[in-house]
């Protein structure tokens, strides 16, 4: 059957919360606690062909996210279709249509060949004795580990370890593929490696879903990302759209003296300052640090003159992915 739908992923206010667990003393005395929300109405459409990234620091919910959509856990709230499949009623649908590379390497048996592992798996992936043997050869081959594919696993250097991953989550031909921090702990040309991969996969038309806290690494390989924070999504789109939904503009740095609290104040509450940060330098001179609107660097300017201080040096500067993505994580939200 072609399969024709549209999105390869679709969450609509998607929740999911996981119980806190008690302790003794907490069970004993009947106390509640809160349940954790690990992801809070999440709305996302990924087209089929799309190169993902999902960015976020640890705990932001990218774990949770990826396992519900490989039907590993279950929303607590919305809906979620994956290639079509709503991921509670049809979860065997979404399993036969997707690969999912996750860095546990606890998942291989480490006294057997990479070989033997991939045969194993595809034998419970429904494939037959035969056919089993065929795909494994074939994903060693895509991954490249056709030499070390007769040695025991645990001879494997991580690098090789996460091509096995890779090798294990191609052997049911995904339609869509997900990785869940795939190069963490990699060493950098393991990790580029696999980046070089990932990117031919990408070219064959496969949808790649990737979570990453590596802001360079989402920015060189995804078309799109998704910026998630507490479990909620905070920016979603291409480097550029997410810059321009962050920033209004431009980061202006000042270095000051004469500067009193009153001062900060008033630059803080200019309509067209986003945020002031202030850093002493000693002697009397602070380095200011300003996030403006477009185009504002001037009234910004005059105003500090209005206020009697003294300006050592200006620099401005356009917000980097880094610095956008520090700011979607760190603010309160
Ligand atoms: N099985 C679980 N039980 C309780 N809380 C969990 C469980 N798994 C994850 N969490 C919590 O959910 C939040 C998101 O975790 P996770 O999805 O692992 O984030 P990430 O992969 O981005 O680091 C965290 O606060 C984490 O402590
Ligand atoms: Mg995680």
């Amino acid at each position: 059957m072609v399969n024709t739908v549209e999105y390869s992923i679709e969450t609509k206010g998607l929740v999911k919360s996981y119980p806190q667990p008690r302790n003794f003393f907490e069970f004993f005395r009947g106390t509640e606690k809160k349940p954790v929300t690990a992801l809070d109405h999440v709305d996302l459409k990924i087209k089929k062909g799309e190169f993902f990234g999902v960015l976020g620091p640890n705990g932001a919910g990218k774990t949770t996210l990826t396992k519900i959509l490989c039907t590993l856990v279950l929303p607590s709230e919305g809906e979620v279709r994956v290639n079509g499949y709503d991921v509670v009623k049809n979860g065997g649908g979404v399993r036969t249509s997707i690969g999912l590379v996750s860095s546990d390497e606890r998942s291989f048996y480490w006294k057997i060949s990479g070989r033997e592992n991939l045969v194993f798996f595809a034998v419970l992936n429904n494939h037959s004795w035969s056919r089993a043997k065929e795909r494994a050869a074939e994903v060693l081959e895509i991954v490249g580990l056709e030499s070390a594919a007769d040695r025991r696993f645990e001879t494997y250097s991580s690098g090789m370890k996460q091509k096995m991953a890779f090798a294990k989550g191609l052997l049911n031909d995904p339609q869509t593929l997900f990785l869940d921090e795939p190069t963490r702990s990699l060493d950098p040309n393991a990790a580029k490696e696999i980046r070089h991969f990932l990117s031919s996969l990408s070219k064959q038309g496969k949808t790649i879903f990737l979570t990453t806290h590596n802001l360079a690494e989402a920015e060189q390989l995804c078309k799109r990302v998704a910026v998630l924070h507490r479990g909620r999504v905070q920016g979603v789109g291409s480097k550029r759209d997410l810059g321009r939904m962050l920033t209004r503009g431009e980061r202006l740095m000042l270095v000051v003296s004469g500067l009193e609290k009153p001062g900060i104040s008033r630059l803080e509450t200019l309509s067209v300052v986003d945020s002031v940060g202030v850093e002493g330098l000693g002697g009397g001179r602070v380095r200011l640090t300003l996030e403006l609107a477009e185009g504002s660097v001037s009234t910004v300017l005059s105003e500090a003159l209005k206020l009697g201080l003294q300006i050592h040096s200006t620099r401005t500067e356009e917000a980097s992915l880094e610095q956008i993505f520090e700011k979607l994580t760190t603010e309160e939200v």
